[in-house]
């Protein structure tokens, strides 16, 4: 079978090396892809967010499975424009997708079929919303949120009044993030410890979840600016059997069924955003993919062949094939260009990707071959590549990521050297 994956980041290469690895694909394509998974496919040299030009090549070269890694595409419809053209794609529809490209639409669905989560306001106007933050009982944290896709930059913690106005201004008045932060929801702030959660959905039927911790912040400590991700973990010690089945019976599927229920069935990758409060899991919010760069630590431990698993989908339902997760651990750390995720340059020859030890795995993001012909990887992004490490324990998966990924180096590059520290992969309170 001829595949195609969407999206060039770790997320999407460490999907093409699960697929690569099935005997049921023959011919692989990504696009745009990256110098990593070049090496295991075909690269096409389509944007992700291109969704014309990727059904024009699928239908093209023949393409029987097309797997989309990021939202965009999935929120611009690029399922509903393959279906339409009888081609197979894997990822939720347009109206699926509002799960995260609409807050407000996550939010209705969550309150309507009783899902945990913090309760919210949604706004449309500037001044109804501020004179909201003056009310008898809403108190700070305020969490503002734009209720479109704004590329992780749509939610700010505000620890006061004004700081709060200011970021409703910028999204409302401004229109900072477009369209998407026309509308904006005020929420209550939840405290705990937060959890990525994934399953495969179908329908109404959803597989055997797992889960994972991503590190949003730029340095060690969790400190500096937010960055597309640094780090991962998976799966956190505290992700019991008994808060798995807490997290299937109250949140995965009762949104299953009401999506299913709504005639807008979810077929995908689905990711909730979890805080592990007090009073139990509360969704943060929904995603409709895998994390990046959750992916690089929960693929490594996948141990259903995806193309099978996938395929199997279009024939008798994703029911058919059993889904099973190693009991392995695996961290994986990101190493960015210096000035990350503020200016950066790029073109740095990047060295010593052949002196990793064998079981290691290196995702690529940021990466192109240089115009030399030599072979050389340069650097051609923020986040340039995440080195995944597994292992029988938590500590044995972080000191093999650690041992590895200062090999990797191109001027300028740094990581952070605290992910999956054992301080981490505790949570204070967890109800199962
Ligand atoms: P989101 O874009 O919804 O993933 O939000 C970005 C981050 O903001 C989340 O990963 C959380 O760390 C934080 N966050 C969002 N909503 C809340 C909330 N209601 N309470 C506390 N933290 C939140
Ligand atoms: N790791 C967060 C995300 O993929 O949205």
């Amino acid at each position: 079978m001829r595949f195609l994956v969407v999206g060039g980041g770790s997320r999407e290469h460490a999907i093409a090396w699960r697929l690569r690895a099935s005997p049921l694909i023959t011919e692989l394509f990504i696009a745009p892809g990256n110098a990593g998974t070049v090496q295991l496919g075909q690269n096409v040299p389509i944007g992700a967010e291109d969704i014309e030009s990727l059904l024009e090549f699928a239908r093209a070269n023949g393409v029987d499975i097309t797997v989309v890694g990021p939202e965009a595409p999935l929120a611009d419809g690029v399922a509903d424009l393959f279906a339409e053209a009888g081609m197979r794609l894997f990822g939720p529809t347009r109206a699926a997708a509002r799960i995260e490209s609409s807050k407000s639409f996550a939010k209705e669905l969550m309150t309507r079929c009783g899902v945990p989560t913090g309760s919210a306001e949604c706004f449309d106007d500037y001044e109804t919303a501020a004179t909201y933050l003056a009310l008898a009982g809403v108190r700070p944290p305020f969490v503002i949120k734009a209720d479109g896709l704004a590329a992780g930059k749509g939610v700010v913690i505000a620890q006061s009044c004004d700081e709060a106005k200011h970021a409703l201004r910028r999204s409302m008045v401004e229109r900072e993030f477009g369209a998407a932060g026309e509308t904006v929801l005020i929420e209550e702030y939840l405290e705990g410890r937060e959890v990525s959660v994934f399953a495969f959905v179908d329908g109404g039927f959803v597989s055997s979840l797992t889960a994972a911790c991503d590190y949003k912040r730029v340095g060690d400590g969790d400190v500096g600016p937010n960055t597309g991700g640094m780090g991962s973990f998976s799966p956190p010690p505290f992700w019991t059997p008994e808060l798995e089945s807490r997290v299937r019976r109250e949140i995965m599927e009762p949104i299953a069924h009401e999506l299913h229920e709504l005639g807008s069935p979810f077929r995908g990758m689905l990711y909730a955003g979890l805080m592990l409060t007090g009073d139990g899991p509360k969704v943060v919010e929904f995603n409709c993919r895998l994390g990046d760069p959750e992916a690089q630590a929960v693929l490594p431990r996948l141990k259903t062949d995806l193309g099978e698993l996938i395929a199997g989908a279009f024939e008798g339902g994703l029911e058919t094939t059993p889904l099973e997760w190693s009991t392995a651990a695996c961290v994986s750390v990101v190493v960015a260009s210096g000035g990350y995720p503020g200016a950066y340059r790029t073109g740095y020859r990047i060295d010593g990707l052949e002196s990793l030890d064998d079981e290691v795995l290196v995702f690529h993001a940021g990466t192109k071959e240089a115009q030399t012909g030599e072979g050389a990887i340069v650097t051609d992004g923020g986040r340039v590549l995440t080195v995944s490490a597994l292992g029988e324990t938590m500590d044995e998966a972080r000191m093999r990521a650690y041992a590895n990924v200062g090999r990797v180096q191109f001027d300028g590059s740094f990581y952070r050297s605290d992910i999956a520290a054992a301080s981490d992969q505790r949570a204070a309170s967890v109800t199962g």
